[in-house]
């Protein structure tokens, strides 16, 4: 790859051998760094025209009249729920699996969190759930399109219009990603998306926030630079905190929107070979997403019957794979929620992430499969997965 920089997540450990295989691979070249060189070269240092085009450009590709960068996804998400005006006495419903990055953006603004099931066929919020969790307090739902698969915004607006609910999506795991109705996290008030190392493009670390709303745009701005936009006056007049983005990364941004199509096709190559080589393992079962919707898969995701002994397997070749993150209801400090999330608890025991990422290898894709048929499925009875998963 010439002078690229070759980004892995994960804790490698001692593991960086030759024939270690990332739980995610993708590379960063050439054209980012010339691009992030101009930058510094200008001064561009902090947030200027760089975001500004970044901005422009994100919110073009999703058919949306404002995007707002920040510092994170995680920091897109506190944005998105401090700009519909939410704090302190309120709560935001919120899906059972997701990254506690979710519920801890609700945290920060002052709410708390409810947290919802999810469908026993995939890990994303069951949508007729939504009602039975709303209460006095409830003032805003934040849908998760896990892994590129979209929830049924359809439904969602239908219970949130009801209650009078604000929708956020948080799409962190969805960009470029559509189905029926067109991309998802275009698809409600607020739209969220992280730019990290894992996610379809990335920055290395950033999030965008788009609405088709001047209001909710002029809050999100706020929000960002300390309740400031444009020159400060005479008094402070409300609350934000400094979440800008800045030049540098948004031009290594930049050079990563040129590529959507061709990380798109990427991502659905490794996807569709996993999807068919893995046919057939008795103690594995592939998790599809909506492909004929339009949904664009991100990680390449299983579950199996013994989660614990299949990563230790494959680590043993060194191979990395890692497992589901666990649910959100394990966390105290999100709050008591008196009542079970079966659901949920299926995919966070039996699920994990095979190698993935735009520029992994297909000859680690193959290895990691053979490793997988390796394996002798009597070891691995631990626990059977439920037929209907
Ligand atoms: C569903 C989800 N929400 C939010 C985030 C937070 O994004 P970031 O890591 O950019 O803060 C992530 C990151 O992995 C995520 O997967």
């Amino acid at each position: 790859m010439g002078n690229s920089v070759e980004t892995v997540a994960g804790k490698l450990g001692s593991k960086t051998g030759a024939d270690f295989i990332p739980y995610w691979k993708t590379v960063v070249g050439e054209a980012e760094a010339e691009m992030a060189k101009k930058a510094v070269l200008a001064g561009h240092l902090s947030m200027g025209r760089e975001t500004e085009e970044f901005e422009r450009r994100f919110a073009q590709i999703l058919g949306m009249p404002y995007a707002v960068c920040t510092t994170s996804g995680s920091a897109a998400i506190y944005m998105a729920v401090a700009a519909a005006g939410i704090g302190p006495g309120d709560e935001v419903l919120v899906p059972n699996r997701t990254f506690v990055a979710t519920a801890h953006s609700v945290l920060l603004a002052g709410a708390s969190v409810r947290l919802v099931d999810v469908h026993n066929d995939d890990p994303l919020i069951d949508e007729d759930a939504i009602e039975s969790r709303v209460t006095k307090k409830t003032r805003a739902i934040i849908v998760v399109h896990l892994n590129g698969n979209s929830a049924d915004m359809a439904k969602v607006r239908r219970v949130a219009k009801k209650h009078g609910l604000t929708v956020i999506e948080d799409a962190a795991q969805a960009f470029y990603s559509q189905d029926g109705r067109g991309f998802l996290g275009a698809q409600s008030d607020l739209g969220c998306f992280s730019l990290g190392v894992t996610k379809f493009i990335t920055t290395g670390q950033g999030g965008v926030v788009v609405t088709r709303s001047a209001k909710l745009h002029e809050e999100l701005l706020l929000a960002r630079n300390h309740g400031v936009v444009g020159t400060y006056k005479a008094e402070y007049p409300r609350f934000g905190f400094n979440l800008k983005f800045s030049d540098v990364l948004a031009s290594v941004g930049l050079v990563q929107l040129d590529k959507l199509e061709q990380k798109k096709k990427a991502h659905l190559r490794l996807y569709h070979y996993y999807q068919a080589a893995l046919k057939g393992l008795d103690f594995l079962r592939f998790m599809p997403v909506k492909e004929s919707a339009g949904n664009l898969p991100l990680w390449n995701e299983v579950l199996v019957d013994d989660r614990d002994e299949v990563v230790r397997l494959l680590a043993k070749e060194n191979i990395q794979a890692r497992p589901f993150l666990p649910d959100l209801d394990r966390s105290r400090h999100l709050g008591r929620q008196g009542t079970d999330f079966p659901n949920s608890w299926l995919f966070s025991r039996h699920g994990i992430f095979l190698p993935s990422g735009p520029d992994l290898p297909m000859e680690a894709a193959e290895r990691t499969v053979a490793v997988l048929k390796s394996l002798d499925p009597k070891l691995l009875r631990k626990e059977r997965l439920p037929r209907n998963a």
